[in-house]
């Protein structure tokens, strides 16, 4: 039997950690750092998501089968390249091959050089000339800082002078760090976002998926982590998916190739269903967090297999996927994404419910709250209205006083 580390600590990782629970070959799994729920499945160990030496040792002395990797950060530090190097099988990029993620400028130069559909940009360092740019350019503007900014790098700006806040506050005055500015034009459509398992050229699609950014009802209010995704989109057709599978995900994993950083992870696209086609809002090269949690409980294979093929240069024998419809709500501490309080306990009832745990801990024997999204609450039926149902009364069924969610989620699979 395997012995499997996952790495993260978060509703993302407390997926993957479910998902190799369920497979045949794996025997026991670790996870750093983990969470107070990933502990009910996993061995978590204390050890930072960054820290790739500590990380490397360990792996090492546990004679860890297989590594998969969760957060962008771990990516970023180098976790797969060191791992590669001492010999050790690993699921996720190099260092060269996140920067699909990590820098908007070199996805933007990708996806023109392999004719993939995204919103025209131009790219800049001075301030100035940015802004003579946008000046010259339709409202609302969008303006992207170029570099890993934890999701607050990207401003919609309704006008030139809400632009030229945005651009000195990224090209001044420094608050992101030294860096350049993306900006681009504005695309209107609903958004969904599309995973794949991708070693080099071959391309392995998971269903689609919708995450709602924002944070209160009706789309409303500033951009979080993520408060909720459903799967079965009704509003992207089979040639939509079809195109964004051929078009777009197809297409930036061979030019990854042809550039000399193949991918060998996940490859998520964040696209956008425009009046003129399917586009790119950005790409990710993990999976998506909250996307996961509804996407991985209708993996009917094993997913250790995948994981492992993936991470020795091998085709995926098995992907079979559910027809099932998933829907997900997080339960977020009250003021979340700005200041929230931390400690409050949670009572979980025993009942069958699907709970990933994305900021929990526990202390002096109780389960509490220790993050802004604290947990997700996941069903799955034949029937989206179903899973709805299921999923708010095991949202209602959660115990704490400082927990809110969004009550409209999958609205725009009702809509459609
Ligand atoms: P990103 O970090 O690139 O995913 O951007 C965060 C969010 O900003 C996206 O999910 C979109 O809702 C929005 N956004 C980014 N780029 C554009 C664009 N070109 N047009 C419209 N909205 C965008
Ligand atoms: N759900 C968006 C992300 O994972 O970045």
């Amino acid at each position: 039997m395997k012995k499997v580390l996952v790495i993260g600590g978060g509703g993302r990782e407390h997926a993957i950690v479910d998902a190799l629970s369920r497979s045949a070959r794996v025997g026991k799994i670790y996870c750093a750092p983990g969470n107070a729920g990933i502990a009910q499945q996993a061995e978590c160990v204390p050890i930072k998501d960054t820290d790739v030496d500590a990380l490397l040792a360990f792996a090492l002395r546990e004679g860890i089968d297989l590594t998969v990797i969760g957060p962008e950060a771990s990516l970023a530090a180098g976790v797969v390249d060191a791992f590669r190097s001492a010999g050790l099988k690993v699921f996720g990029h190099t260092v060269s091959a996140t920067r699909i993620e990590g820098s908007k400028e070199f996805a933007k130069r990708i996806m023109e050089k392999y004719g993939v559909p995204t919103a025209a940009y131009r790219s800049f360092e001075d301030y100035s000339e940015a802004l003579e740019y946008v000046s010259g350019r339709p409202f609302p503007a969008v303006l992207k800082y170029d570099g890993l900014a934890a999701g607050k790098g990207v401003v919609i700006a309704a006008d030139l002078k809400e632009a030229d806040e945005a651009l000195r506050d990224m090209l001044v005055d420094g608050s992101f760090g030294k860096g350049r500015v993306v900006v681009e034009d504005y695309l209107e459509g609903p958004e969904f976002s599309f995973m794949c398992f991708v070693d080099g050229a071959r391309v392995y699609p998971m269903p689609l998926a919708q995450d709602h950014k924002r944070v209160f009802d009706g789309d409303r209010g500033p951009n979080t982590g993520g408060m909720g995704a459903y799967t079965g989109l009704p509003f992207i057709t089979e040639e939509d998916r079809r195109f964004a599978l051929d078009g777009i995900l197809r297409k930036v994993a061979e030019g990854m190739v042809a550039e000399g950083c193949p991918l060998t992870g996940v490859l998520y696209g964040g696209l956008m269903k425009t009046a003129d086609g399917v586009k790119v809002i950005e790409f990710n090269a993990r999976f998506g967090d909250p996307e996961t949690e509804v996407v991985l409980p209708l993996l009917e294979s094993d997913i250790y297999d995948i994981f492992e093929a993936v991470a020795s240069g091998t085709p995926v024998a098995d992907l079979v996927w559910s027809s099932d419809v998933t829907m997900g709500v997080v339960l977020a501490s009250k003021g979340y994404p700005g200041h929230y309080e931390k400690g409050f306990p949670i009572e979980i009832p025993e009942r069958n419910m699907k709970i990933y745990h994305m900021g929990t801990a526990m202390k002096d024997g109780r389960l509490v709250t220790s993050g802004g999204r604290v947990m997700m609450c996941v069903q799955r039926s034949s029937d989206i209205a179903e899973a709805r149902e299921a999923v708010y009364s095991d949202v209602d069924a959660v115990r704490c006083d400082n927990l809110f969610c969004r009550r409209d989620i999958a609205h725009q699979a009702f809509e459609a």
